[in-house]
């Protein structure tokens, strides 16, 4: 039942509010600016042990990771990075005891994600799950985790899921943070950043009507590269993907200041760009990216935070300001709706888009 919606789709990106509240219901705690994650099964101790976090997921799952990765290095100060989940249990992994591992999926079926974890785990590894289909083979495999309560998830591109779990890991970071060196004032900005999210998911969908005028507009191009810096890099390689999956327009994903090493030899009128411009540390530097696209003549569309950037953008999506951290979450979901009025304006089988399967339970 596609609730009134054309497609699933549709309904999951304007699900968004509700799901992402459902995912950090009763976790926040406003006295001591913690997040309260019992079903992790772990104490104070144990808690502070781990010296680094691995992440490991598949498609969006992984990028998903990613934007966990540099939460939990930003809030909690431990060496974090993601790995898609195949390549991990391919290469022989190294197994650390005081290293957390973090396997990440929305189905919780995945064959690669759930190998990689009893891999993890025949190692003596301390694995948790970020999962949404509760009691599936992911959940019931791993050590501890956090459910996403986010629903059931019937298109095959991912979108609330993705958020969710991105509220997971901002959840898990404050936690993980918490019991380290981040401040209690720095625990409450979190804390509100995340209550004020949902309100600031619905301003974006708001603007739903003009971001199908840009996707028809973009969407009539061979070829798209989406570029961001930081926390907007995997933002940007999630909405590339999203492009890709669904209107089988080909898109690429770069770092920003990789454009030039490479990929710049793309840029011109035929390849516009989507760059990931929020209003952070790294907002000059964006924009001088900007100037350089705009100079091989390539057209810009720009989503981030304000005005600056728009004299060096054909094209602008602005997104609310909340707490840096929490920057990413809200510069997918213009990515989301971009990516679904493409597919519908090239009249796309949205919701399964060809060659692709929701779960991919095989090897
Ligand atoms: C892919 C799906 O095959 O599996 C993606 O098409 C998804 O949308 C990926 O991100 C991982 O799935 P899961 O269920 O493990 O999160």
């Amino acid at each position: 039942d596609t609730g009134g919606y054309e497609h699933y789709l549709l309904k999951e990106i304007s699900e968004q509010p509700e799901t992402i509240t459902r995912t950090m219901s009763g976790r926040l705690d406003e006295r001591f600016h913690v997040a309260h994650l019992g079903g992790l099964n772990m104490d104070a101790r144990e808690t502070r042990s781990f010296r680094r976090v691995k992440i490991i997921g598949c498609g969006s799952a992984y990028y998903s990771g990613q934007i966990g990765a540099q939460l939990i290095e930003e809030l909690a100060r431990i060496p974090s990075d993601a790995e898609p989940a195949s390549e991990f249990r391919y290469r022989n992994p190294v197994v650390d005891p005081d290293t957390l591992y973090v396997a990440i999926s929305q189905s919780g079926e995945t064959y690669d994600t759930l190998a990689a974890v009893q891999e993890l785990k025949r190692k003596g590894g301390r694995v948790i799950g970020i999962v949404n289909a509760v009691g599936s083979a992911i959940a019931r495999e791993v050590d501890g985790g956090i459910y996403l309560h986010a629903g059931p998830e019937v298109s095959v591109a991912s979108t609330k899921a993705f958020t969710s779990t991105t509220v997971a890991f901002a959840l898990l970071a404050l936690h993980l943070g918490r019991v380290r060196d981040l401040s209690p004032a720095d625990g409450r900005r979190i804390v509100e950043g995340l209550r004020r999210l949902p309100g600031h998911v619905e301003e974006i969908l708001a603007q739903g009507d003009k971001i199908a005028e840009l996707a028809r507009k973009y969407a009539d191009h061979a070829g798209m590269m989406f570029v961001g810096r930081v926390r907007g890099y995997p933002v940007a390689r999630e909405g590339a993907q999203k492009l890709k999956e669904i209107s089988y327009v080909h898109a690429e994903a770069y770092p920003a200041s990789e454009l030039k090493h490479g990929p710049l030899a793309l840029i011109g009128p035929e390849m516009p760009t989507v760059a990931i411009v929020p209003d952070d540390e790294l907002l000059d530097k964006n924009l001088t990216t900007l100037g350089e696209i705009r100079a091989r003549g390539g057209r810009v569309l720009m989503v981030g935070h304000r005005e600056p950037g728009s004299k060096l953008a054909d094209d602008v999506i602005v997104i609310p300001k909340n707490e840096i951290e929490l920057d990413p979450l809200l510069l997918t979901i213009p990515l989301q709706l971009l990516a679904y009025h493409a597919a519908v304006a090239l009249s796309r089988d949205v919701d399964k888009p060809r060659n692709l399967a929701k779960s991919v339970t095989v090897e």
